[in-house]
C-alpha cells in the first residue's frame, strides 16, 4: 500500500511537466510553429508538448501561466490561430498549421526564411543574423529597434523574393510581433528589454529565467498591443523606405 502510494505521489504532485525550470526541446513526433513564443510555451510545457490540437482554452492557459497576457487577450489571438487550421469550422489548432503561408504565417520574418526560399516553421541563422545587425549593437532593445529590424526585413524581401507578399493581416502581424518581444521579454513600461535574453529567447526557444527574465508581474492586454503597435508603427514612417502607403491604423485588424 505505502509503496503505490508513493510511486503514485508524484504523478498527482506533477501531472505532466510545465514551468518556467522545466524544458525539453520537441522530440521527432512534436509539431512546433513558426512563432517562436509558441513553441517556447510547448518546450516549457505551458502548452502541450507535443503541438497538436491545440484547444482555446490550453491556449489561454498556456499564454497567461508562462507570460501574465490577460485571459481575454489570450482569447481573442485563439480566434486569430483557428484560421489557420485547414479544417472547416475547427475548433483545435496545430503549433505546425500556423506555418500555412499566406494565412497569418508571413514574408520577411526576423527568424524565419520566406516560403520561397525554405522551412518558415524552423530558426533560421542567417535570416536572424540580419535581424541583429539590424538592431544595431545596443545592449537593449527599445521599440525603434525593433522597428528598423522589422522594416530592414522587408526590405530585404521585397529585394530578393520574386514572391514576395504581405497581405494586410500579415503586415498588422509584423508589426505586433515586432513589438511581442519586446513587451513580453522586457519592461512594458518602459519599452526596453535587454537584448542578451531577447536573443537567447529566439535562438533557443526556452525563457531567459536563468539569466534573470521573470514572468511579467503586470497583466499584458490588448490595450498594450494597441499602444506598442501604434508606436511602433510611428516610428516605422520616420525611417528611409518606411513609407506607410496604405494610411490605416495596423492595429484595426485585431478590432480592438
Ligand atoms: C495564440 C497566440 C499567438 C499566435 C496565434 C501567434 C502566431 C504567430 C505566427 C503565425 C507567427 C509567424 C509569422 C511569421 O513570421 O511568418 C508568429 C511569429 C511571431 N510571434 Fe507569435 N503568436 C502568438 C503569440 C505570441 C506571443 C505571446 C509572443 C510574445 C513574444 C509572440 C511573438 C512572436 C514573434 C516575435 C514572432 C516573429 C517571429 C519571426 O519573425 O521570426 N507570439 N506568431
Ligand atoms: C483583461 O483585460 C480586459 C480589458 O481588455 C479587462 O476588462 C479584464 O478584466 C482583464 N482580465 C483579467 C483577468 O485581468
Ligand atoms: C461550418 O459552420 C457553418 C456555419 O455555422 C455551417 O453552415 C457549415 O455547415 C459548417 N461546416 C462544417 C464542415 O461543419
Ligand atoms: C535560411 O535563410 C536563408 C536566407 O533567406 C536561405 O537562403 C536558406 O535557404 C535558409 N535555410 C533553410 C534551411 O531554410
Ligand atoms: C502616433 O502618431 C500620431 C500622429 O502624430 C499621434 O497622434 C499618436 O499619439 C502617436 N501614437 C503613439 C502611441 O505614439
Amino acid at each position: 500500500m505505502k509503496a503505490a502510494i508513493t510511486s503514485i505521489l508524484p504523478l498527482i504532485i506533477t501531472p505532466a511537466f510545465a514551468g518556467f525550470h522545466d524544458w525539453k526541446p520537441p522530440g521527432k513526433n512534436d509539431v512546433r510553429a513558426p512563432c517562436p513564443m509558441l513553441n517556447t510555451l510547448a518546450n516549457h510545457g505551458f502548452l502541450p508538448h507535443h503541438g497538436k490540437h491545440l484547444t482555446r482554452q490550453q491556449v489561454i492557459d498556456g499564454l497567461y501561466n508562462g507570460l501574465n497576457i490577460n485571459k481575454t487577450t489570450g482569447d481573442t489571438l485563439f480566434n486569430f490561430a483557428l484560421m489557420a487550421s485547414p479544417e472547416p469550422n475547427a475548433t483545435t489548432v496545430s503549433l505546425d498549421d500556423l506555418g500555412r503561408h499566406n494565412i497569418l504565417e508571413h514574408d520577411a520574418s526576423l527568424s524565419r526564411t520566406d516560403a520561397y526560399f525554405g522551412d518558415v516553421l524552423k530558426f533560421n541563422k542567417t535570416v536572424f543574423a540580419e535581424t541583429k545587425q539590424h538592431w544595431g549593437h545596443g545592449k537593449i532593445l527599445d521599440v525603434a529597434a525593433a522597428a528598423r529590424a522589422r522594416l530592414g526585413r522587408i526590405i530585404t524581401s521585397k529585394a530578393t523574393n520574386p514572391e514576395y507578399t504581405m497581405s494586410e493581416l500579415g503586415d498588422a502581424f509584423t508589426y505586433g510581433e515586432s513589438v511581442a518581444y519586446i513587451m513580453v521579454l522586457g519592461d512594458i513600461n518602459t519599452g526596453k528589454a535587454k537584448r542578451r535574453w531577447v536573443e537567447y529567447w529566439f535562438e533557443n526557444e526556452r525563457l531567459p529565467t536563468h539569466l534573470g527574465w521573470k514572468k511579467p508581474s503586470q497583466a499584458i492586454t490588448a490595450e498594450h498591443l494597441d499602444i506598442y503597435m501604434e508606436r511602433i508603427r510611428n516610428i516605422t514612417l520616420t525611417l528611409p523606405g518606411g513609407t506607410d502607403p496604405v494610411k490605416r491604423r495596423a492595429a484595426s485588424h485585431f478590432g480592438w
